[in-house]
């Protein structure tokens, strides 16, 4: 019989690429969405249009126990990716009551549900680089101590603590994926790497003249979303249930980031690039490189991408957007193939 999975966040990035990947192995998908996005799917969905007649949504809100209560009591899942987040970390900055809240209880709410009424279902718990914030050593692993610095990063932290205490606490099969950033085509255009090869785009194209942009200098691992949505799948597969970090292992600048971009389509970033200081973090994350050496050998994992082309892959989406090749399609359902 098909395996059955339940994904909350399969309208963002990580979701549809996820959901795509069970799909092509066979399982049957299911998602948590909310109920505003079932009623504009035309927007919300744009991700996921291509999987709509293949996914079955369910609307339910991770600020409220009963609706998630209410959703898993339906029926059996085999195995729960709880991706759903506010993930933007300046965001978080702005607001970070509302961040705490939903990424906070979001994910207490979903494990507590389980425990009560699937406690077979395994669990994945989307974790993140910026957990080791102002890292303690580098590059980082599991054993790394976590240091956050920002609402976000701590949310994220009481999550992966969350679900550690409910795999030592009850015996359930809960996961927690380190992940640095990750990317692609997909990737929403207020992370810096759509906003930077977006730009270049509409630079290109003569739209716009400038790319305004905070810390150059702020360092990150970057690899494809594509090739980390593999890895959460691979940690839900294993004999015993582990925390894994998923890494490049090689980090870049922002700069450098922008250097390639701009070179993809002959300019010179330091023609367009000014820095602008609404765009610096009250507390930055300075530099991140991860130590996947436990995903390689344990679940087998590897990237497929490398930098140079996750750069190419975005920018020249971009491209063809802006230049309107998929003329008559809304900015972000183009943004999504
Ligand atoms: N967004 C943004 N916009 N970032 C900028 C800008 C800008 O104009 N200028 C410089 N940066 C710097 C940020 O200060 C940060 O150091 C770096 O670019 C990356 O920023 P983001 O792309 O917004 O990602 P992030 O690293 O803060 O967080 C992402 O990765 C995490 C994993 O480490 C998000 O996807 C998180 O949800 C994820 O957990």
């Amino acid at each position: 019989m098909a395996k059955r999975a339940l994904i909350t966040g399969i309208t963002g990035q990580d979701g549809s690429y996820l959901a795509e990947h069970l799909l092509a192995l066979g399982y049957e998908v299911h998602g948590l969405v909310r109920r505003v996005a079932l009623e504009d799917p035309e927007r919300r969905f744009t991700r996921i249009a291509h999987l709509l007649d293949r996914v079955q949504l369910h609307p339910a809100s991770l600020e409220s126990y009963p609706s998630i209560f209410n959703l898993i009591s339906r029926q059996e899942f085999d195995e729960c990716y709880h991706l759903a987040a506010q993930s933007f970390v300046a965001e978080s900055f702005a607001d970070g009551f509302s961040t705490m809240n939903t990424n906070i209880n979001g994910t207490h709410y979903m494990l507590a549900a389980l425990r009560d009424l699937r406690p077979a279902c395994r669990f994945y718990f989307a974790g993140s680089s910026e957990m080791f914030g102002k890292v303690r050593e580098t590059p980082q692993s599991e054993t790394t101590p976590f240091h956050p610095r920002s609402p976000y990063g701590i949310s994220k932290v009481a999550g992966f603590e969350l679900t550690r205490n409910y795999r030592e606490a009850y015996g359930m099969f809960c996961v927690g994926g380190i992940l640095f950033n990750h990317e692609g085509p997909r990737r929403g255009f207020e992370f810096v790497t759509r906003k930077i090869t977006s730009t270049v785009a509409r630079i290109k194209a003569g739209l716009s003249t400038e790319l305004r942009l905070g810390n150059l200098d702020a360092r990150r691992d970057w690899g494809h979303a594509k090739d980390y949505v593999r890895a959460m799948h691979l940690m839900l597969q294993q004999d015993v249930p582990d925390d894994f970090v998923v890494a490049s292992g090689e980090s870049h600048t922002v700069r450098e980031f922008c250097e390639l971009a701009f070179s993809e389509v002959g300019l010179d970033y330091r023609d367009y690039v000014r820095v602008d200081e609404r765009f610096y973090r009250p507390a930055e994350v300075e530099s991140l490189v991860g130590d996947a050496t436990k995903a390689r050998t344990v679940l087998g994992w590897k990237p497929t991408y490398t930098f140079p082309e996750l750069v190419s892959e975005m920018v020249q989406n971009d491209l063809r957007i802006t230049l309107g090749q998929t003329e008559g399609l809304p900015e972000t359902v183009r943004g999504a193939r």
